[in-house]
């Protein structure tokens, strides 16, 4: 006799936001096995079945116990709140059927049967708080190490997704809603809406809108979901609303594409186009720096860099003029850089600390992946591992140097030539005017700008 798993994901509570096939699931099951809780959540579908009832803190023993029933013929359903694959039993139940020896061509069937998790659930009773992009984060520290409960909140925050944190409180783990409410506000506005829905869809169902700076200190328990909102989302008549986007797109009352966009064409600043925005831009802010046109796209110095190398005629990057290094060259660069004269090196540290050292491209070594600048005053180690791409720049008669970035586009490094008096020294300028379109890579983009 071939017995069935079904693994039922039940939703928030209320049997009429159960699906039909969950709701079929338990109705041809012969065992039910679930968390006490949700036993009694589903009660009036368990007429005549045989119900096994498990603690919080037994969910292995569940996964066991299913699989030792459905061993014996009989088709088992056990059922979760909300989705079951959503930090529910679908993920144990496999990887003790997988530990057992069972696989997909077994005799016994599994079914994984989904549900309305609570971030939907939950959602759909405060508004539209969803509706772009978002995460969820349990705070459950048991299973997980907090510190990558707290680089996923940091990252969360940094992204400007849209927030909904599982598990965010319980008697003994009180301090964690306060740590990532901490972490949140050094990226978010205090003022961004929050959604605290406790037993969405149940009996005690109850709903708090708070701002950020508030939620920590509000009720909060084990049956809480915590929806925090992206830098756009508002609230209005007591919803909280994130914008899908047409605004930036369409204008309001006509609903016509706004200027400089197209309908079923992605926004001007989408992968497509937004390199061309970048250079816009550039050409509108003459006084911009890298950095600063970087943190104005939420960008990196790579990208950015990448962006004004595309350059063309008619679509410049205004002041700026950029060019990638071919792969083979990055040695040659620092080679050709002994004829560039005095050189200003600069090097961030991770905390945004600057180290600005005037030096001379001889003063460079390199021992195995390390390249050194060592005078008696200083040592400078670069990983020259880390290099993946370095770019040529120009700015107007102000700068002319490389920038060195790694594979996420950050600048490890960057060396110009100094100036004096305003003027660079001329044989410098003309060995680096020189080196630069035997160094580059040619753009299929581009061609070289003025
Ligand atoms: C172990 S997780 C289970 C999640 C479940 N599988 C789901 O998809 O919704 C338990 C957490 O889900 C959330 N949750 C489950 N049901 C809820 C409900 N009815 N109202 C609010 N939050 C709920 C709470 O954050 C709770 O701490």
């Amino acid at each position: 006799m071939s017995g069935k798993i079904l693994l039922v994901g039940f939703g928030p509570g209320a049997r009429e936001q159960m699906t039909g096939r969950a709701l079929a699931a338990i109705e041809e099951a012969d065992v039910v096995i679930g968390y006490s809780t949700y036993i009694k959540l589903v009660a009036e579908l368990l007429d005549g079945k045989e119900v096994v009832r498990k603690g919080m803190t037994e969910e292995i023993d569940r996964c066991i116990e299913a699989y030792e029933q459905a061993k014996q013929g009989k088709t088992v359903a056990l059922i979760s709140s909300g989705d079951i694959g959503v930090y529910g039993m679908a993920g144990p139940t496999y990887e003790v059927l997988f530990k057992s020896g069972w696989t997909p061509a077994s005799e016994i069937k599994v079914e994984v049967i989904p549900g309305s998790t609570a971030l939907s659930s939950c959602a759909s009773l405060v508004g539209a708080p969803l509706t772009h992009d978002f995460c969820s984060i349990s705070l459950s520290d048991l299973l997980t190490p907090w510190p990558t409960i707290a680089a996923r909140i940091e990252a969360a925050g940094r992204a400007d997704f849209v927030t909904a944190l599982y598990n965010p409180k319980s008697g003994r783990r009180t301090q964690q809603i306060v740590e990532a409410q901490r972490i949140l506000l050094q990226h978010r506005n205090p003022a961004t809406p929050v959604a605290i829905v406790k037993s969405a869809y149940r009996k005690r169902q109850n709903i708090q809108m708070v701002r950020l700076d508030q939620m920590a200190e509000c009720d909060i328990g084990m049956l809480t979901t915590v929806i925090i909102g992206n830098s756009t989302t508002y609230l209005q008549e007591g919803l909280m609303i994130t914008p899908r986007g047409y605004a930036n797109k369409y204008d309001d009352l006509t609903g016509e594409a706004l200027a400089g966009e197209q309908r079923g064409r992605s926004l001007s600043m989408g992968l497509e186009g937004w390199k061309g925005c970048v250079r816009q831009y550039l050409r509108a802010n003459e006084k911009t720096t890298l950095r600063q046109t970087a943190s104005h796209f939420n960008a990196t110095n790579g990208e950015i860099l990448s962006a004004i190398a595309e350059a063309a005629e008619g679509d410049g990057a205004g002041q700026f003029s950029a060019a990638a290094v071919q792969s083979d060259q990055h040695q040659a660069v620092i080679a050709a850089a002994r004829q560039w004269g005095l050189l200003r090196a600069v090097v961030r540290s991770d905390a945004g600390a600057v180290s600005e050292l005037i030096i001379h491209a001889e003063e460079f070594s390199q021992r195995g992946e390390w390249l050194n600048i060592e005078t008696p005053y200083f040592h400078l180690h670069i990983h020259w591992a880390e290099v993946k791409q370095g770019w040529l720049i120009r700015r107007g008669e102000s700068l002319r140097g490389v920038h060195f970035t790694n594979a996420r586009g950050e600048t490890l490094f960057n060396l110009s030539l100094v100036r004096q008096e305003e003027q660079f020294d001329p044989e410098a300028l003309a060995a680096f005017e020189q080196d630069w379109p035997t160094l580059s890579a040619p753009s299929t983009h581009s061609r070289e700008m003025p």
